[in-house]
Order: structure tokens, then C-alpha cells, then sequence
């Protein structure tokens, strides 16, 4: 794993976007695309740049079960207006958040198969949650429906006018469709993710910790700010 530490999200914007390019000009063909609001300074950085996305495919983790995908707190929506509509991709694909899971599950995986990830860009939940995926999810686990944390629902809901409207349920890819991907940029911010931060990078490789499982991986790249690298001991 490399770890860059920088200065705030603004220079993390810009190294996110170095390493977005860098696989851009590799031939990457799938993008692995996340919401929250962590990548946002990285997409600013994609939409004011020359750069051409239009034979990339985008492919997110999750999505909120129970929101229609012109909600403004969906996901879908997030993609859009931070992403989509400024920077047009070849297809772009999220999990369909009105849809059965009986259907969905199996869609997105052969969605995800279809698409082999080259790059997947990660938050990081305040309980080290990468996707949807809560503690205690399978390493093993491919797409699947995802019980909210107590945890997850409070961090969330300043999107939402209270906690009570903060869906209960999402899609969300798995830990081992996220450990598919040929390179893995996970990015934090602030201290509220020092712990988390912390756990996934010194602790050990736990279902506790999701994000613990990158270790694993021989591809992933953190950018972090100080302040979430700040309960590092190792740096
Ligand atoms: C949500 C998303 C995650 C994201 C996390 C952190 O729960 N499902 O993909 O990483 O929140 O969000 P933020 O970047 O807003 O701190």
C-alpha cells in the first residue's frame, strides 16, 4: 500500500485526479465511481480538466434501496450533477435503487463482470465502511443488500432534511468486487476518519474493518489529509 499524505482535500483533489489521468492515459476502460463527500474536489478536478471520458465506462458502488433515481439525495442524482452531466462517459452504471433484490443483486454483478474494474475510487465511512459495506460484511461478499449502521444513518443524514428520511437499506458492490479492481484509490479526510484511518492501515485485516481488507491488495493507494492521518503510529 502507498500512503500520500497531504494538506487538505484541495490537494487531495489534485493528486486524485494525477492518478485518475495516469490511468486514463494507461488505457483504462472502467472507472469505479463513489459518492459521498470525499471525491468531490477529485471530480471538480476531472470536470475542469481537457481530459475525454467518453470511452470510459463509470461504474458505482451503491445506491440508497427505497429512493428513485431522480431523488435528490440518490446517488444517481450525486453522479450527475457532480460528474455526469459535465463530463459525459461512455455508459455509466449504479445499482437501481426501486429494483427487487432478487433482480438487482445478480444485475450488478454481471454488470461488474462485463466490467472489469481498472480504477475504483474509495470514501471511507466514520467505521471504516467502504462501499456500503458495513463491519462485519463477508470479505468474501459480491453485490448485496446492506442493513445501515446506527453509525452509517447519523453521519448520512446531513443530506437529508432529518435521520428518520436516511434510508434504511442499499445496494452496495461487495468486498470482493472492490478487491477485483486492478488499482484502488481510497481517499479521506478530516479527523473524524482518524480512527478509521488508523484501523484499515495498522490494525489487522479484520470483517470488523472493512477497508482493513485493502491491505491485501497490491494496487491501493491512500491519499489522506493531516488531520485523518493523525492516529497513524508508522508514518
Ligand atoms: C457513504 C458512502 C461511502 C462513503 C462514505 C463517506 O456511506 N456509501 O461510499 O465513502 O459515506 O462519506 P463522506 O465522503 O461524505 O465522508
Amino acid at each position: 500500500m502507498k500512503v500520500i499524505v497531504v494538506k487538505d482535500k484541495v490537494e487531495g483533489g489534485q493528486k486524485a485526479f494525477e492518478i485518475v489521468q495516469q490511468a486514463l492515459e494507461n488505457g483504462m476502460k472502467t472507472l469505479g465511481l463513489a459518492t459521498g463527500s470525499t471525491p468531490e474536489t477529485l471530480y471538480e478536478n476531472m470536470v475542469a480538466s481537457d481530459l475525454d471520458f467518453s470511452q470510459v465506462v463509470g461504474v458505482n458502488l451503491d445506491e440508497y434501496i427505497g429512493l428513485t433515481a431522480d431523488h435528490p439525495q440518490s446517488y444517481a442524482t450525486f453522479m450527475k450533477e457532480h460528474l455526469f452531466n459535465q463530463k459525459p462517459f461512455k455508459e455509466t452504471y449504479i445499482p437501481n435503487g426501486m429494483a427487487p433484490s432478487d433482480t438487482e443483486l445478480e444485475r450488478y454483478d454481471e454488470v461488474l463482470s462485463t466490467h472489469p474494474i481498472d480504477l475504483q475510487i474509495l470514501g471511507i465511512g466514520n467505521n471504516a465502511h467502504i462501499g456500503f459495506n458495513e463491519p462485519g460484511s463477508s470479505f468474501e461478499g459480491k453485490t448485496s443488500k446492506v442493513h445501515l449502521t446506527p453509525s452509517t444513518i447519523e453521519a448520512n443524514k446531513r443530506f437529508f432534511d432529518s435521520a428518520d428520511e436516511v434510508p434504511r437499506y442499499a445496494y452496495s458492490m461487495g468486498l470482493a468486487s472492490i478487491m477485483a479492481a486492478k488499482q484502488i484509490l481510497l481517499i479521506a479526510y478530516g479527523e473524524n476518519k482518524a480512527e478509521a484511518i488508523a484501523h484499515t492501515l495498522e490494525g489487522p485485516v479484520t470483517e470488523a474493518v472493512p477497508a482493513s481488507i485493502l491491505q491485501r491488495h497490491d494496487h491501493a493507494i491512500f491519499i489522506i489529509d493531516e488531520a485523518a492521518a493523525s492516529q497513524l503510529k508508522n508514518l
